[in-house]
């Protein structure tokens, strides 16, 4: 195997594919802008949903590129060695030009000449096939006809042998994983390429995007196949340096050392401090490609902006328990800047903005933190006389009400110690805070502004069934655009290029009708913007929230951000009629409907 740096394996990776016909495309944005069901880029092949349902690329039909990344699904794991917000994916695609051979042989060749790989030393993994597309003999009797050997091929069902969609929806299709055995031995008769125990090591997915999940769920297979391959760059200059971690390599190694030399202790050396410097190290190198992005943002309650900021946040935070008593992260963005510049020249462009706003949140954020901590101290001798290694949720959120001080800081610092949190009764309270704040506000506007009768109750619950229906009826397009309620009717604007059919309304009525009929209990939660997202919640997302938001359910049907009220049971709340559905300007439609006893 080869010993290749990052800035090598993206040039040997572009050179082959450009010789093999592909031409090199630029990566796109971190912040995806066509899709609102992530927050972020999250694949190469991401940016290229449009061409891969479809449409023609300027460039062709054989791309290449290399693409910034951002998965923030595992925030909470980074901090071992393996675990990263940031990184980088090589690719490349075909949009209606070649298939499974072409992109088998070349994966093979690139694997075994290029990176200089032993072919006996690749496993590889296909789809097993099931009730949505067949078992993939083509592409196992490609890698046979390479000289694969059977024991190296490995039929796997869907949950490892099929990527994608990248959101909700969107094309996806059966894969084929390539792995480098490591030689160690195997864990257990079932040790397979994917196994958790380091035998394996994945390098590379070639995918067969035949596929497009469309918002019923449903798997249509697509007219024009496409070809959509990724290959992590951290992990395999990892491998390809032998190192065991992504930390050790040089994409990385320069940006450690400036914590060591920032805290004056070692990396290696405790594993504590160790788990603190990786999280600074991939917090902040996340935070500079956030901020610098060509759509980059600053940090907010809100979306993207609210994970910038937790990043930030818990980087500042490992900063002081690693000693660190001064302002840092600019020194550690400009070590960041420094590696990364040349591949993406936008940091460079934005480096004024990215330093003003690393300044900016890390004194806000010092500020609050001296005070929550210091609150989490004094309480600490108490907590420690009970009996119970557990911090209520009214402390928690005391802590959050006056200091800002975060819930999954305060869970950090409580498991430092020994304890955990109630995290239920923190929600408990802060909704019970947020009912307190309402009835001010419903003081405020006496005179009905804020009516929470009967009747608006119910029709805000009837505004949650009439927007889900709308986007299963209409399609996933269909979002909020206005909503107005009364006690008399309520009033939804949406984005729809056409007048809806008769049969349209009448569909939706009756599937709103439905659910009201089978009587769907309402239930509330409380969570993270970002887990409310994760969980496929509808909700304005561009509109302000706090950290936290109340996420209604309605049975299975819909879940939606929202600040309530809302009936407790669907049945009580009568026949769902629409009574008009209008312009209201160019793209938007305007629904009235009414709650009939
Ligand atoms: N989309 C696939 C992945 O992310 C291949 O690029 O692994």
């Amino acid at each position: 195997m080869k010993s290749l740096t990052a800035n090598e394996l993206r040039k040997l990776y572009i050179d082959f594919f450009v010789s093999k016909g592909h031409r090199q495309i630029s990566g796109a944005s971190l912040i995806p802008e066509n899709d609102p069901t992530v927050l972020f880029t999250t694949a190469g092949m991401h940016p290229l949903v449009p061409y891969i349902l479809g449409a023609e690329h300027p460039a062709g039909k054989k791309l290449v590129d290399y693409q910034k990344c951002i998965r923030t699904g595992d925030i909470d794991s980074v901090g071992d060695p393996h675990h990263l917000t940031f990184f980088e994916m090589l690719g490349n695609w075909s949009l209606g030009a070649y298939f499974k051979k072409e992109a088998i042989e070349y994966s093979y060749e690139f694997l075994t000449q290029c990176l200089g790989i032993d072919p006996a030393k690749l496993s590889v993994t296909v789809f097993a096939g099931d009730e949505n597309a067949p078992r993939d003999d083509e592409a196992a009797n490609v890698w046979r006809s390479l000289g694969i050997s059977e024991d190296r091929i490995h039929f796997m069902p869907k949950e490892d042998n099929w990527w994608g969609p990248a959101g909700e929806t969107g094309p996806c299709g059966p894969d084929s994983e390539m792995f480098i055995d490591t030689g160690r031995p195997a864990c257990g008769p079932d040790c397979r390429p994917g196994c958790s125990c380091g035998k394996y090591f994945e390098i590379w997915n070639d995918v067969f995007m035949g596929y497009r999940k469309d918002e019923k769920g449903e798997y249509k297979e697509m007219e024009r196949k496409c070809i959509d391959t990724g290959m992590g760059i951290e992990r395999t200059i990892a491998i390809l340096q032998g190192k065991k971690s992504v930390y050790e390599t040089e994409v990385f190694t320069p940006i450690i050392a400036k914590v060591e030399e920032l805290c004056g202790r070692k990396y290696g050396e405790a594993e504590d401090d160790d788990v603190s410097i990786r999280i600074i190290s991939d917090h902040i190198r996340t935070s500079v490609f956030i901020l610098g992005d060509q759509r980059g943002m600053a940090p907010s309650n809100v979306g993207q902006g609210y994970i910038l900021r937790r990043l930030i946040r818990r980087a500042v935070r490992h900063g002081k328990k690693l000693g660190i008593d001064h302002a840092f992260l600019s020194d550690i963005a400009t070590v960041v800047l420094s590696l990364y510049q040349d591949a993406y020249p936008e940091l460079k462009e934005r480096q004024d903005f990215i330093f003003d706003e690393l300044k900016k949140e890390e004194a806000k954020f010092s500020e609050t933190l001296v005070k929550g901590e210091r609150e989490f101290e004094k309480m600490l001798p108490n907590l420690m006389k009970g009996n119970s290694r557990q911090i209520s949720g009214r402390l928690a959120f005391k802590l959050y009400d006056t200091y800002g001080f975060p819930i999954e800081l305060t869970v950090e610092l409580a498991k430092e110690h020994g304890f955990t949190v109630d995290e239920k009764g923190f929600q408990e309270a802060f909704q019970k805070h947020q009912e307190i704040s309402r009835a001010g506000a419903e003081q405020q506007f006496k005179g009905g502004l804020a009516d929470h009768s009967e009747a608006t109750t119910a029709l805000h619950t009837a505004t949650h069934l009439l927007h889900k229906a709308l986007s299963v009826v209409m399609g996933g397009y269909v979002k909020q655009l206005g909503s107005n309620i009364t006690a008399e009717r309520l009033r939804f604007d949406f984005n729809c290029p056409r007048a809806m059919t008769k049969e349209e309304i009448k569909a939706v009525e009756d599937l709103v009708n439905e659910q009201i009929q089978k009587d769907l209990p309402v239930t509330i939660e409380v969570m993270s913007p970002e887990e409310a997202k994760a969980q496929g919640a509808a909700a304005q997302f561009d509109a302000k929230y706090g950290e936290q938001v109340k996420v209604y359910s309605i049975g299975d049907f819909s879940k939606e951000v929202c600040g309530g009220p809302h009936v407790e049971h669907t049945g009580t709340m009568g026949h769902f009629r629409i009574v008009k559905e209008q312009s209201s300007s160019a793209g938007v439609r305007r629904i009235k409907a009414v709650l009939e006893k």
